[in-house]
């Protein structure tokens, strides 16, 4: 893990006054603003949950590339730890957060932790996810709901209402909510999953209209299936993949790159004009044949 620094003006929790923002007003980060690439994130930083593995991983990984600086958080602090050395050895500026997005305390302090650690958050990525319970929904305890909804969508509303206030005060920022096809789609066997999925997409929608006119972009994302530890055990399912595959016009499963660069350009200039917006990657699943 790479020791965090500290730039000036902001690793104290300060913040440059809000501009408010006139009709046709531009911001650091608007599409015209600096040359070069669409995708740069030079001088950004990131905050991804989740991290430690899978399509977090990846996406802090892919951010880290195209010049972010990163914070990894995960309930698993050695994960994480590890995700970001392997970062580090790539010669990112990345650091490790232990948090549980199911604890309203604990998302609190990452708040705070990551903002400290390289002085502002730029891009947020709600991306930790837990599956939650197997079967019908009538069959799902109290505790199983309270869960995998604290996990899956009220960390993350948590983690929004503290991130976000103060990129409105810098009238920029881009925030990406990972959420699924599954909460597109009826769903019998993770019906609970696919509830707070449904919710999350929601949630970007809702934020949107609340932080747009503050210059916050907030997307939601929804994968299809892809090959991350998540997802092994129905890459596993002979019968499941069968069908699945069937119904997916590219016939495979994605890979997590494929999500991560979606998110890369939610988080840079190139998708400066997607706003409230839920964006599909699945292959076509979602869209199967209809004749
Ligand atoms: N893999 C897929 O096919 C797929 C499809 C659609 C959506 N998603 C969503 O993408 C996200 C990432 O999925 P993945 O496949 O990489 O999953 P994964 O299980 O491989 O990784 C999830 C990461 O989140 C962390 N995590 C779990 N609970 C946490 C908590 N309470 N606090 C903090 N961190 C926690 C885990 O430790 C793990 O590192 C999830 O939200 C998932 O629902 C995945």
């Amino acid at each position: 893990m790479t020791p965090p620094d500290l730039p000036g003006g902001g690793a104290d929790g300060l913040v440059a006054a809000a501009p408010q923002r006139s009709p046709g007003a531009t911001t650091a980060h608007a599409p015209h603003a600096t040359p070069g690439s669409l995708f740069d994130l030079a001088g950004r930083v990131a905050l991804v949950t989740g991290a430690a593995r899978g399509l977090g991983h990846a996406i802090a990984q892919a951010l880290a590339d195209h010049g972010a600086r990163v914070v990894l958080a995960d309930i698993d602090a050695a994960g994480a730890s590890a995700a970001a050395d392997a970062l580090a050895e790539r010669g990112a500026r990345a650091v490790s957060l232990a948090a549980d997005l199911g604890d309203r305390t604990s998302v609190a302090r990452l708040a705070a932790q990551a903002t400290a650690a390289f002085g502002r958050i730029d891009t947020l990525v709600c991306n930790a996810g837990i599956e939650g319970p197997v079967g019908p929904l009538g069959a799902a305890t109290e505790a199983d709901w309270r869960r995998v909804m604290d996990v899956n969508l009220g960390g993350a509303l948590a983690l929004c209402s503290a991130v976000i206030p103060p990129m409105a005060e810098r009238g920029d920022g881009s925030v990406v909510l990972m959420s699924s096809i599954a909460g597109l789609r009826g769903n019998r066997a993770i019906g609970l999953y696919a509830l707070s999925k449904a919710g999350l997409a929601q949630l970007a929608r809702n934020l949107a209209v609340e932080w747009g006119p503050s210059g916050v972009r907030v997307n939601a994302v929804s994968p299809g299936l892809v090959r991350t530890p998540l997802a092994a055990g129905l890459l596993a399912d002979q019968a499941f993949m069968a069908r699945r595959l069937a119904a997916t016009p590219l016939r495979r499963v994605g890979e997590p790159h494929e999500i991560a660069g979606v998110v890369v350009m939610l988080a840079s200039r190139a998708g400066g004009f997607m706003h409230g917006h839920n964006l599909v990657v699945d292959g076509g699943t979602t869209i199967g044949d209809g004749s």
